[in-house]
């Protein structure tokens, strides 16, 4: 398994590489008595002796640690320290003091420096610090590493899940409207016109994804509904209307335990009307949730320009100015302003399906 960092690099490949040191202090004696020591262990070393040259290192070659002396004249040790924490997460510091400035040293180490070493150096007690530091450095970006595979793995398997579930679903309703003359197809049209509406209000991708959900199974619940009822060739009793009506709660109380609030709760309002006069409403105007706002104009457009058992369809015309004339009452107007903008063209797509 290889996983690139930000630099577009698996970090087995930072890990394969050669480690260069960088050794930071304003005397080149100590520069030069660090970098014999640590070249003859196998590492290639550069140099800098001021902030501004560490910086510019940092910036043009991938160093594995930098050894930064506490005092430089102009911007110190201490000063840099915090900027190459936060600006190379993957690289090691070790800070280089006097003995005297312990307490600096401690300093430093709560900001984030790996180790620090004391001078005048004892040169095996530096290489060992330096082998730790590394150490500790290939374990952070192993488990950086680590934390980044499991982090695709669920998110792949979550979209997995996801589609297998989605499938699953868009075959139920399939099968629930097929053995419905007048219904079939209506779950996959009103999802269509209601996502191009989506788009039109702006919605967020993720809104979009839960709006795409809802359409589709905004009618489950009338898996529970009376089929000599729903096909009645007739107009329907007060009664006969109100147990139709039972699915849109029904719809919500069946995919409630699989799919997120947002979902369940268009599906339960998607007959609200704008305005509060829908049957036992008990929320109104934009406190409706605004997808269960666009899957009402949908699914009310696509049931007029379609047959129904006690009438024929309307023509798109006429059902374009139905909605118009519902703008504030059954419909949200924004929603209608939208669906004036997209009508004719989301009904031929949705009617192509
Ligand atoms: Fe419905």
């Amino acid at each position: 398994m290889k996983h690139a960092n930000a630099s577009g690099k698996s970090i087995e490949v930072i890990l394969d590489q050669q480690e260069t040191l960088l050794i930071v202090d304003d005397e080149a004696a100590i520069r030069r008595v660090l970098c014999q020591k640590l070249s003859r262990e196998g590492y290639r070393c550069e140099e800098a002796d001021n902030a501004e040259q560490t910086t510019n290192t940092l910036t043009t070659s991938p160093i594995a640690l930098v050894i930064l002396d506490v005092k430089m004249p102009g911007k110190s040790g201490i000063e840099l320290l915090p900027e190459i924490k936060s600006g190379y997460h993957d690289t090691a510091v070790i800070m280089a003091t006097a003995v005297t400035d312990i307490n600096v040293a401690i300093q430093c180490l709560k900001q984030g420096a790996d180790d620090y070493i004391c001078k005048p150096f004892n040169l095996e007690e530096v290489s060992l610090s330096v082998q730790r530091a590394l150490e500790k450095r290939r374990l952070r970006l192993e488990i950086r590493e680590y934390q980044q595979f499991l982090e695709e793995r669920v998110e792949e398997q979550t979209g997995e899940i996801r589609k297998i579930f989605l499938g699953a679903i868009e075959a139920l309703v399939t099968a629930l409207e097929a053995k419905d003359k007048y219904t079939g197809g209506h779950s996959r049209r009103v999802t269509e016109i209601a996502l191009a509406l989506g788009n039109e209000l702006g919605l967020s991708e993720k809104d979009m994804e839960d709006l795409r959900w809802a359409s589709l199974l905004h009618d489950i619940g009338k898996i529970a509904v009376d089929q000599i009822i729903q096909n009645k060739p007739a107009r329907l009793t007060p009664e006969e209307y109100e147990h139709i009506m039972t699915h849109a709660h029904i719809g919500a109380e069946i995919v409630r335990p699989v799919v997120n609030g947002k979902i369940s709760e268009m599906i339960e309002h998607h007959h609200d009307h704008y305005n509060g006069n829908g049957l036992h409403q008990v929320i109104t105007g934009n406190t409706i949730p605004l997808g269960a706002r666009i899957i009402a104009v949908a699914d009310a457009f696509d049931a007029m320009i379609s047959d129904r058992p006690y009438r024929s369809a309307m023509s798109v015309a006429e059902a374009i100015d139905e909605i118009k004339n519902g703008a504030s009452n059954q419909f949200d107007p924004a929603v209608v302003n939208a669906f004036l903008k997209i009508g004719e063209m989301a009904a031929t797509r949705a009617q192509s399906l």
